[in-house]
């Protein structure tokens, strides 16, 4: 999966301009899917058909990144972040535009360090002037990270965009591995616009109306010097979410995943997420209910551009998805 990985998180693609992660992600998907339509937004379904019920699969496309808010008349660019981004970690950090200009993040003379915020920071991008800067970039331009995909020693391997691109594998390479005939129709869902918000995913399940919805996104860990005291680690499996900030996960699509994994010897995590959120936050609240669950992938340094997951758990992700996609779930009854 290596391979699919680097294409997928060295694609441009921040909040509201996923189109070359699109583009990339119906390329792979070429034959094996009944039905691939886009919406107004930029979402990208790819369905396949069966009996009821259905459901719903989602990973986000877009990345966070950086837009510009003015231009200096010495070519310095001011920024702000476009997705859940902090100052304090951007100084030496590089951003390329979708045009392939790069450029540099450094701050201001400060008397503390503990002064930086959004307002002492600019993006330097080699010109002169602010007429040879504007040659190249504009005002709402929007840039991310610079930094490309490696592989580490044992396994893991280290990107920027991990969030969400990884799940965007995930759902792919279960698409590969389906059977011809599914006992239910299900929706693989690539939605824009999650880091601000939900947003591709809220309309996405309005459109579609799962009868289930199902996010596949990472999730921070505990297994770090001093972190935040938290369960999940790296390589120990995918993580059954219970809960984050956008939602409480319907305990019918939790025990549906937790028995797919014991039944199938499939490596599993509880995952409580006190931060953050996935489209599952969207999924769930559409229209009548939509009860939902998410499947996560343990990641290290989220929101970085160094992030870092593990093999196995992605190898153990899909596993365990295409075992619930190819289980029957309950039809849904509905009382009024
Ligand atoms: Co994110
Ligand atoms: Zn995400």
């Amino acid at each position: 999966m290596d391979n699919l990985i680097k294409a997928l998180t060295e694609t441009f693609g921040p909040s509201g301009e996923e189109d070359e992660v699109r583009t990339l992600i119906k390329s792979l998907a070429k034959g094996k899917i009944d039905r691939v339509y886009e919406d107004a937004l930029g979402n990208l379904y790819l369905e396949r058909e069966g009996p009821a019920p259905k459901i719903m699969v989602s990973a986000h496309m877009d990345e966070i990144g950086v837009i510009i808010t003015h231009i200096d008349d010495n070519g310095f660019i001011r920024i702000a972040p476009v997705g859940g981004m902090s100052a304090q970690a951007l100084p030496g950090k590089r951003f390329r535009f979708r045009s392939g200009t790069i450029g540099t993040v450094y701050h201001e003379k400060l008397k503390n360090i503990k002064e930086l915020d959004w307002t002492k920071i600019y993006l330097d991008i080699g010109q002169p002037d602010r007429k040879a800067a504007m040659k190249l970039v504009n005002i709402g331009d929007l840039a991310c990270y610079d930094q490309s995909f490696r592989a580490m020693e044992g396994g893991r391997c280290i990107s920027k965009a991990m969030d969400d691109r990884v799940g965007c594998a995930v759902m792919l390479e279960t698409i590969n591995r389906l059977p011809r005939e599914l006992p239910q129709a299900v929706c693989f869902l690539f939605s824009v616009q999650e880091e601000v918000g939900l947003r591709g995913a809220t309309t996405a399940a309005y459109r579609y109306e799962p009868d289930y919805g199902i996010a596949v996104d990472v999730t921070l860990v505990g297994d770090t010097p001093k972190a935040h005291t938290m369960e999940v680690s790296l390589g120990k499996g995918p993580a059954i979410k219970v809960k984050d900030r956008s939602v409480l996960c319907h305990p019918l699509v939790r025990k549906l995943m937790v028995d797919a994994a014991a039944k199938n010897n499939i490596p599993y995590q509880l995952e409580v997420l006190e931060r953050g959120g996935t489209d599952a936050g969207a999924i769930h609240i559409s229209r009548e209910g939509v009860p939902s669950g998410a499947i996560s992938i343990p990641c290290r340094y989220v929101h970085s551009p160094s992030e870092v997951v593990d093999s196995a758990d992605l190898e153990n992700a899909v596993l365990l998805l295409e075992k619930l996609l190819t289980q029957n779930w309950p039809k849904q009854e509905r009382s009024y």
